[in-house]
């Protein structure tokens, strides 16, 4: 089996085709054109170091967020993300000698954060992983996830195994070699599956299946743990990457990199004073962060119940508790005729402003927030999100500074589109405000009203090779 799709990263638009976009002007009045890669040449590549251990949907390229803290930021400060999925800023931020604060609502965040930035001095040792991974493949224990359905997914004898790799995992100290072995081992409970690898939501595939009845033909135990062996040396090897790069660039002094996932960044109490916001908020259209690393999440241990009640905070699939207007937002609306999409853009709109208010609230004077986001269509109407998020802050007191346009260069599509938008998005905006003196953010953070999370708007559909739990 080859390992072609395993680094696969999925930029913020997912789409079917690899193409060139064509350099054109900037698509968005008052834009700056530039391409965050040429202008941060010191990041070559998007996964060095521990960047490409995890795969997440729609991650930064550390380039952006480099590029942010270096102009925005100095040694020392504070940068807050209240979305801050695969945790590209805690990892960029310790790299440059800033503290991090992080929050996502997706659990994976805490499993995820403790390899990334490997705070040490030691370099671990290949023969202690060697040893782990032996008493791996002979241990009795077993481990089955709390996911009803679990045996949907896999083939009888790859899920007898994998439960014995897990159990052995779950029942053994927690060290920095279990969480690499961890990190290989929820690549390949997917590879294994009867999921599909290329798209980041689960979907049973016939391709997938037919690979996997084939696989069970062959050696597909060896493969496994030949996968497992392999994935843990390669994250082994960043980590050591990691730790000569922060010992040649003189890190006594490095900076803290605190995290939380599972928390709802709209009403979580943001700790400290920040000195910078940089985050990419959540996807407009259907993006499902939950339900796309639910596998994961079941294998290293958490419930049905868990993974249910933090996708039902899931934005944009939660139902407004009131309705943000400015005069971008407000045209959208007018020209939008089906109601489920009205719901679906008061859903975004409403709780990813809360959730950047309640950070923004938190930041020092003269503080720059750094949001990324796309310009997504919806029902072939652009909806031009760094528009509609400046117009709303800058009524309330910030300084709009600038937006730039990067132009994405290739991209990766997955599966026939089917809505107005067949060229799919061709840019993407970092938009910088400025906290002032007359900032009408200061208030304390809004309580969640009851309706919110007791009535969500139904997810979109899904096909019917998807998961149904
Ligand atoms: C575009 S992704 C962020 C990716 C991140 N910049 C990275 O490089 O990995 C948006 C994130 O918003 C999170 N999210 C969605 N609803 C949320 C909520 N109510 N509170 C906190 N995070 C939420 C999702 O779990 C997802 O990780």
């Amino acid at each position: 089996m080859k390992n072609r799709n395993l680094e696969a990263q999925f930029t913020l638009f997912p789409i079917d085709n690899e193409f060139e976009v064509p350099k054109e002007e900037t698509t968005s009045d008052g834009a700056e054109l530039v391409s965050f890669r040429d202008l941060v040449p010191e990041i070559n590549d998007t996964g060095y170091l521990t960047h490409a251990i995890f795969a997440y949907p729609a991650k930064f390229i550390p380039q952006i967020v480099r590029y942010a803290i270096n102009t925005y930021t100095k040694e020392g400060d504070w940068i807050v993300d209240p979305f801050a999925g695969s945790g590209t800023v805690g990892v960029e931020a310790y790299l440059c000698k800033r503290n991090a604060i992080l929050f996502d609502l997706n659990l994976l965040l805490n499993h995820i954060m403790p390899l990334k930035v490997y705070d040490s001095k030691e370099r671990l040792a290949e023969a202690d992983l060697h040893k782990l991974l032996e008493g791996m493949r002979e241990s009795k224990h077993q481990f089955m996830p709390v996911w009803s359905n679990v045996a949907y997914w896999y083939a009888p004898e790859m899920l007898d195994v994998l439960s014995q790799y897990w159990g052995f995992i779950h029942n053994t100290d927690n060290t920095v070699y279990s969480t690499v072995i961890k990190a290989a081992l929820l690549k390949a409970s997917k590879r294994f599956s009867y999921t599909e690898d290329r798209t980041p939501k689960l979907a049973r595939s016939k391709r997938k299946l037919q690979a996997i009845g084939e696989l069970l033909k062959e050696n597909w135990k060896e493969q496994l743990d030949d996968m497992i062996h392999s994935l843990s040396l390669k994250t082994l090897r960043s980590l050591n990457d990691f730790v000569v790069y922060t010992q040649q660039n003189c890190f006594e002094h490095s900076g803290q990199v605190e995290f939380r996932g599972g928390v709802d960044s709209s009403y979580v109490a943001v700790p400290r004073a920040c000195d910078a916001l940089i985050t990419s908020p959540p996807y407009l259209q259907a993006q499902e962060y939950i339900r796309s690393t639910k596998m994961e999440l079941f294998w290293l241990g958490h419930t049905e119940e868990e993974v249910k009640e933090l996708s039902r905070l899931e934005i944009p699939y939660r139902k407004a508790d009131r309705i943000i207007q400015t005069e971008t937002l407000d045209k959208v609306r007018e020209m939008l005729t089906r109601d489920d999409l009205q719901k679906r853009l008061d859903s975004y709109f409403c709780h990813t402003v809360n959730a950047l208010e309640n950070s923004m609230r938190q930041l020092k004077l003269n503080a720059a927030a750094c949001i990324f986001v796309g310009n997504p269509r919806i029902d072939g109407i652009t909806v031009e999100i760094w528009r509609i998020l400046a117009e709303y802050f800058v009524e309330r007191g910030f300084a709009f500074e600038k937006v730039y346009e990067d132009r994405i260069k290739t991209r990766k599509l997955f599966g026939a589109r089917k809505n107005k938008n067949p060229d799919g998005m061709k840019s993407e905006f970092l938009l910088i405000l400025r906290k002032s003196a007359i900032c009408q953010t200061s208030a304390l953070p809004r309580e969640p009203l009851l309706q919110d999370a007791a009535d969500p708007l139904p997810a979109p559909k899904m096909s019917p090779d998807s998961d149904a739990s």
